[in-house]
């Protein structure tokens, strides 16, 4: 038998590796004390590793079990750490534990030895452990410690390796950026690293390295990628932390189809290897105008049905102001007919109508088809032949909920897509095994922001306009870009575009978007001037790899995949960051903290 892979000058095998095939062999194991048990003098130990768990039996009847080594196992404690020399036997047929891979045989001990001891740990360790947030992460080593912690890690690690392998296979060269660097435009706030030597300056942490990858196409690398930290101060959900990591790539001499083909076929590889779920290729493709007037979402969930229907022309007209207002104003009536919805209780739909309104929706407008008649509040908006006409449009039949919003056309979508995504979950309709993954297409270039009354960039200012002759400022909101993102399950997992490599297309972008050239020259300027020197059309790409690995857990937070993640509130209760800096670090710095 080959030598284990795991042999160390300490062990000979890792403890989660012994099967029956070793019976016989005397070997030496290391690790944590999982569980003992004490069997009338006979001591029970599971010994674990990161390879998984074997019982380990100290037994008075061995020859080599001498009185200090019975007393030494009996002193044992849950995660001390030992070493124990022993024999692997095949445990008699009715003691095998099918449950565990090393099941079938036990090590009888012949000589133990504690490495170290461990003081009771302050969080429980079992796999399916319910400890709060905070003390998991401020005792991340002993959280770690638990199995599906470690089985994250792997599969992550897995997904990059598979990942990397599959890029180069695609003749991508993997290229580092720098992490001192200036501002970049995603759209976050920047953290800000003071600057010793050029006092009152500082570096920011790169929020994506998308300006060196295409400063890097200017070079001629040609396929670039990289397992990329990013750094964003935003605020943070289960989805999003302070600093995450991208796979972040970019293409010359492409269109949007071959960055999308060189993605999805890089990505399916990754995760069929790493997830064992096979990914059906090409992915879908659908336009974003297309994704909000079916899902009412640019990111859909396609596991399940629940599309929105485009209702104003057979819904106006009754005289219920709310919806004749909508459509007189150039908006829209939309609706969303649940199946069998009828069954839900007044209460459901309040709680819907409350997602709605979290959504910036004044109300939901809804009714129920039962015994040939609707009932709710708008029933007695579509009496009679109305009500034939409502039923029909929306395809209703016998026990039905139809739900509907009414207003701008787009925001009567994205209600209706909040509303959609909560009734899949409320019902059940997303089969959590599933994975659907579709391209996302021909975004809007901007998109009007009502917080600072202007318009601003929906992807990032350097994405392609479809249409380059176009004037921006004629009706900017119709305007289409060269943007794609990937989407699964309703998640954005990545963003891309095929990039602007004219200069001057670029200096109307900025000056539309409201930066002058004075502003645009001191943020890129640099790109601006390389630009001068002979740009390749470009285009590139970049995921999360946090989602993505989270996803293909089947996990909904981005902290059970990351070794030592933020907090919510930004955090790192293990170590205490961020900190008060000391004074005289503070002064060589040159700087002063007014709080
Ligand atoms: P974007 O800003 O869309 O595009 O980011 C790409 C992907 O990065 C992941 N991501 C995050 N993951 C965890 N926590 C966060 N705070 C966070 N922010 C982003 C998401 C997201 O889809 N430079 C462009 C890409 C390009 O144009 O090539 C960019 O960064 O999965
Ligand atoms: P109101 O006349 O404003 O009290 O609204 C009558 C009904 O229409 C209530 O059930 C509201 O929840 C609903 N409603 C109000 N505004 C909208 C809207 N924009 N779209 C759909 N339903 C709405």
């Amino acid at each position: 038998m080959e030598a284990s892979p795991w042999a160390t000058a300490l062990r000979t095998h890792a403890c989660g590796e012994l099967r029956a095939e070793h019976a016989g062999r005397e070997v030496r194991l290391c690790g944590w004390i999982a569980n003992r048990r004490d069997h009338g003098g006979i001591f029970f130990l599971d010994l674990r590793d990161r390879f998984g768990l074997v019982q380990v039996t100290v037994d008075p009847e061995c020859k080599e079990a001498d009185e200090a080594m019975l007393a030494l196992a009996a002193s044992l404690r849950a995660e001390d750490v030992v070493c124990c020399r022993g024999r692997v036997c095949l445990r008699p047929e009715s003691q095998v534990n099918p449950d565990r891979e090393t099941g079938e045989i036990e090590v009888v001990a012949t000589d133990l030895e504690v490495l170290t001891r461990a003081e009771t740990p302050p969080i429980d360790l079992f796999d399916d452990a319910e400890t709060g947030t905070e003390l998991r992460l401020k005792y991340r080593y002993l959280d770690l410690r638990r199995r599906p912690m470690l089985r994250a890690l792997e599969a992550r690690a897995a997904f990059v390796t598979a990942l990397r392998r599959s890029l180069e296979g695609l003749e991508f060269l993997e290229v580092e950026t720098p992490i001192l660097t200036k501002t970049t435009p995603e759209g976050a706030r920047d953290y800000l690293v003071p600057s010793r030597i050029h006092k009152g300056s500082v570096y920011a942490l790169p929020q994506s390295p998308q300006i060196f990858k295409q400063i890097l196409m200017l070079s001629g690398v040609d396929r670039y990628y990289q397992i990329a930290r990013c750094f964003r101060d935003e605020d943070l959900r289960a989805d999003r932390q302070p600093e995450f990591t991208q796979c972040d790539l970019e293409m010359s001499f492409v269109e949007e189809e071959d960055v999308m083909r060189a993605v999805e076929t890089a990505v399916a590889a990754a995760f069929e290897e790493a997830f064992g779920v096979e990914v059906e290729l090409p992915m879908p493709r659908i336009s974003y105008g297309e994704a909000m007037r079916r899902f009412g979402s640019d990111k859909p969930d396609l596991r399940f049905g629940l599309e929105l229907v485009e209702a104003s022309d057979f819904a106006a007209g009754t005289g219920f102001r709310v919806f004749d207002g909508a459509v007189e104003d150039g908006g829209a009536i939309v609706g969303l007919r649940v199946p069998g919805g009828a069954s839900l209780s007044r209460k459901e739909i309040q709680a819907l109508e409350e997602c709605a309104r979290e959504h910036g929706a004044k109300g939901l407008a809804w009714c129920k088809v039962g015994g040939g008649e609707l009932t709710g509040p708008l029933a007695r908006w579509f009496e009679g032949g109305r009500r034939e006409v409502l039923c029909e449009g929306m395809k209703a039949a016998e026990g039905d909920l139809c739900l509907f919003a009414a207003g701008r056309r787009s925001r009567a979508q994205r209600i209706l897509g909040a509303v959609r995504t909560a009734l899949g979950a409320k019902l059940g309709l997303a089969d959590p095994k599933v994975r659907r993954f579709c391209w996302v297409t021909d975004f809007p270039l901007f998109e009007w922001s009502e917080e600072r009354e202007r318009y601003e960039f929906c992807h990032h200012p350097f994405t392609a306009p479809k249409d380059l002759e176009a004037d921006l400022a004629a009706e900017p909101e119709t305007r289409l870009s060269r943007a794609y993102d990937l989407i699964l399950n309703g998640w954005e997992l990545g963003s891309g575009s095929i990039r602007i490599h004219d200069p001057e297309v670029q200096r109307r972008v900025f000056r539309f978007l409201g930066m002058e050239e004075e502003e645009a020259q001191a943020k890129f300027g640099f790109l601006l001037e390389a630009f001068r020197y002979g740009a390749p059309p470009h285009g590139g790409f970049a995921f999360g790899i946090d989602r993505i690995v989270a996803l293909g857990l089947g996990l909904t937070n981005l902290r059970e995949v990351i070794a030592f993640p933020k907090t919510t509130t930004a955090a790192c209760p293990m170590t205490g960051a961020p900190s008060v800096v000391d004074p005289a670090q503070l002064e060589e710095l040159g700087w002063r903290l007014d709080s």
